[in-house]
């Protein structure tokens, strides 16, 4: 692997660092294949429970796709270039264990969608989400559309998409996007603080209510009330629950193991 995704490992957490500093961590098609892979290890590691994505230097998380690409890209290679996008956000959008945001600067373009593809946000006080894909003449193609109209709502969604305006961190804490609002240099530790407490959750009953919520933005109030039903009634079974219930009577930290 190169060195446009730099995989850290901390335990039970990844930290998948977007590294293209001096060009605002914009996704080229390398870098994209980069983090591709970084995905699947991390998916297919057992020991990994949280990812944490970010980005290299100060001044940005990923200030959307390469520009640069586009100018050169035939229509058929910017058809398959979005394609790729598409498999790659759903791929973070489906990540099976929690992934977050540490968004540390600009969140443009592709690198708000991927944020919004992310289960938890944080966010440093001079983060910026846009979504300015209409002053080039385009529009969003990483479901900014769909998943910002989503998270925030249709009017958040027509002023970012249609003015081209760059929330601040506080305005998308206000609007639901982001957890947690802190300052550059707490950035990391604030990202680790959320992982450890997530890490303390049994890993299944985690999963599971992840996938719940996806659910909560696809199916009618009923049917996600049968999933959340039938996803608890699963859960009792598994020996996490009983170790967990067990160690709560006895007044003691549960030991989960991954059933
Ligand atoms: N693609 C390719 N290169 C990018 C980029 C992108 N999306 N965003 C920034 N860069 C590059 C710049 O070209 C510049 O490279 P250079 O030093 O070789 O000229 C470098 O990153 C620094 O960016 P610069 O524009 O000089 O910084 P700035 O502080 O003046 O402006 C932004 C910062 C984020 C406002 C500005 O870079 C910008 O508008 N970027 C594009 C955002 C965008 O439209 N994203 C959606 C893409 S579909």
């Amino acid at each position: 692997m190169g060195d446009l995704v730099i995989v850290e490992r901390r335990d039970a957490v990844r930290i998948l660092t977007f590294n293209r500093p001096d060009k605002l961590n914009a996704l080229s098609t390398p870098m994209l294949t980069e983090l591709e892979a970084a995905l699947e290890e991390a998916r297919e590691d057992e020991a990994t429970r949280v990812v944490i994505l970010t980005g290299a230097g100060d001044r940005a998380f990923v200030a959307g796709a390469d520009i640069g690409e586009y100018a050169e890209q035939t229509d058929e290679a910017f058809d398959a270039f979005q394609r790729f996008c598409r498999r790659l956000f759903d791929a973070i959008d489906m990540f099976p264990d929690p992934v977050i945001a540490a968004v540390n600067g600009y969140a443009l373009g592709g690198g708000f969608e991927i944020a919004l593809c992310c289960d938890v946000l944080i966010a440093t006080s001079t983060a910026r989400f846009g979504l300015p894909e209409g002053l080039l003449g385009l529009s969003p193609g990483g479901g900014g559309t769909q998943r910002l109209t989503r998270a925030a709502g249709p009017f958040v969604a027509a002023d970012v998409l249609a003015s081209a305006r760059r929330l601040t961190a506080d305005e998308a804490l206000r609007a639901g996007i982001v957890a947690e609002v802190v300052a550059p240099e707490e950035l990391l530790a604030a990202a680790l603080a959320k992982a450890g407490a997530i890490v303390k959750g049994a890993p299944l009953a985690v999963r599971e209510m992840l996938a719940l919520v996806r659910v909560a933005l696809e199916t009618p109030l009923a049917e996600g009330l049968d999933r959340e039903h039938d996803a608890l009634v699963r859960l009792r079974r598994t020996a996490d629950a009983a170790e967990g219930v067990r160690a709560f009577v006895d007044k003691r930290e549960p030991r989960f193991g991954r059933g």
